[in-house]
């Protein structure tokens, strides 16, 4: 996996982005698509789908579990669904290496298996907090052992689950999935309230499957026994993926890029609203939906950015594009302030220290806090930064190359394969001149 074998990326300062690109396709509908095309009745076509390790992990953990899936190939994926209870018990452990999201998921919707199970994955996910799913599918009757709150998730067998109304402790749409997951398979009505709107890409795709959820205000409900229909999805590219380009745009100037066939769910437009709050010059074209995913091209257009303090509402909307939005505060005038964001700490890595350590070694005035990191924009320097593995640290420091003094060099850069497999490539054919090596 990644981690056995490291990549530095080399930038070097200077250039500009343009053109038109299209970013791979967006993780958290890639890998719904996958669970919820396995437990489908008939067969679903996936085109765009993210071909990232992460995806990938959820795609091999349905494999184990006897689901017949072909490709993918040029972002086609088919998945023969086996009904709602038609997935066989896997042979070993299934590991989901990086993902978040897959572990998050898998959780609740092993639960309501009838075999037992074991999820795993590598040094950063097993470091990550899982009671916030444990426990609400503890609620409901399932019995998972972890180590002290953290993975291995063991998923114990036989356990009927029963439906509950539960209120979210923290804005997270992997525990609003795994929840429905689990309710699909549990007696009764689940219930649950979130603090904050999250990513309702689940909700979505299992509408146009055909399994009913209500949706009222902040609260979302799933009866159990219902059943999924196979159908088409198109995955479009991630808006979380778009955003390192979006970024680079709006701080280099001469900038001019187009960014295609981006989905910009209201519920992941946080990158846009903020990044228009700090002066950016962005517009949107060619709106359209495709399965039920609003989609559009995103032009950014170099424009002078100042200092905002970030609404605190927009944070769960931009939860995984602050990394990339520091290094535009960096480069904004005056000061920037983020508050509420303590979940940030508990990502791929701690991604508030490591930014703010990453860009003081860069220079900049950044202070981290509690729940969130104040950045006093100046100028870029130079120097080695550390990614810490995490995907999004990685790719945010090779953009802030745009504005750096001298070269920039980034370590434990392997892991941007979970999310954006052909970034070296895609970026360089932006503008970006940053070489990758073997580390
Ligand atoms: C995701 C939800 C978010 C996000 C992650 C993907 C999803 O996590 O950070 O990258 O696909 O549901 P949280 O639920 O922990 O906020």
């Amino acid at each position: 996996m990644s981690s056995e074998h490291n990549k530095i990326y080399i930038v070097q300062p200077g250039g500009r982005l343009q053109g038109e690109i299209r970013v791979p396709g967006d993780k958290s509908i890639s890998h719904r698509s996958i669970m919820l095309g396995s437990l489908a009745e008939g067969t679903t076509e996936v085109s765009g789908f993210l071909e990232g390790e992460d995806a990938l992990a959820t795609l091999a953990s349905f494999r184990a579990m006897g689901v017949q899936i072909d490709g993918p190939e040029d972002g086609k994926v088919t998945v023969h669904g086996v009904g709602m209870h038609g997935l066989k018990a896997p042979e070993k452990e299934l590991y989901v290496g990086n993902s978040g999201t897959s572990i998050r998921l898998l959780s609740g919707l092993l639960a309501g298996q009838n075999f037992e199970s074991t999820l795993t994955g590598d040094d950063s996910l097993s470091k990550r907090p899982m009671r916030r799913v444990t426990d609400p599918l503890a609620l409901m009757g399932a019995e998972i052992d972890s180590n002290d709150g953290k993975p291995p998730l063991k998923i114990k067998a036989g356990n009927k689950l029963k439906g509950i109304t539960y209120t979210l402790p923290m804005a997270s749409a992997q525990v609003k999935s795994c929840l429905l997951l689990a309710g699909m398979y549990a007696e009764g009505k689940t219930t649950i309230t979130e603090p904050a709107p999250t990513r309702d890409h689940t909700e979505r795709m299992l509408t146009g499957m055909g399994y009913s959820v209500d949706v009222q205000d902040d609260t979302v409900s799933i009866e159990g026994g219902g059943k999924l229909t196979a159908t088409n999805i198109d995955v479009p590219a991630d808006i979380s993926s778009a955003t390192f380009f979006m970024v680079g745009a709006a701080i280099s100037e001469g900038s001019d890029i187009t960014l295609k066939h981006v989905g910009i769910n209201r519920t992941r437009i946080g990158i846009i609203n903020i990044l228009k709050l700090m002066g950016a010059d962005i517009t949107l074209s060619n709106e359209s939906v495709t399965g039920g995913e609003p989609v559009a091209d995103i032009r950014v257009r170099y424009a002078p950015l100042s200092g905002i303090k970030i609404p605190e509402e927009q944070v769960p909307l931009a939860i995984d594009e602050f990394p990339a939005l520091f290094v535009a505060a960096a480069c904004a005038e005056g000061q920037t302030v983020l508050t509420g964001a303590e979940e940030l700490r508990v990502k791929e890595s701690d991604r508030i220290q490591a930014m703010a350590d990453g860009l003081e070694i860069l220079g900049v005035d950044a202070q981290a806090t509690a729940d969130g990191i104040i950045i006093n924009g100046g100028s870029i320097g130079s120097g080695e930064v550390n990614s810490l593995g995490d995907h999004r640290i990685a790719m945010s420091f090779a953009m802030a190359s745009l504005q750096a003094g001298g070269t920039i060099v980034i370590n434990d850069c392997a892991n941007v394969a979970t999310s954006f497999p052909n970034f070296v490539e895609l970026a360089t054919k932006a503008g970006l001149n940053i070489d990758e090596i073997d580390g």
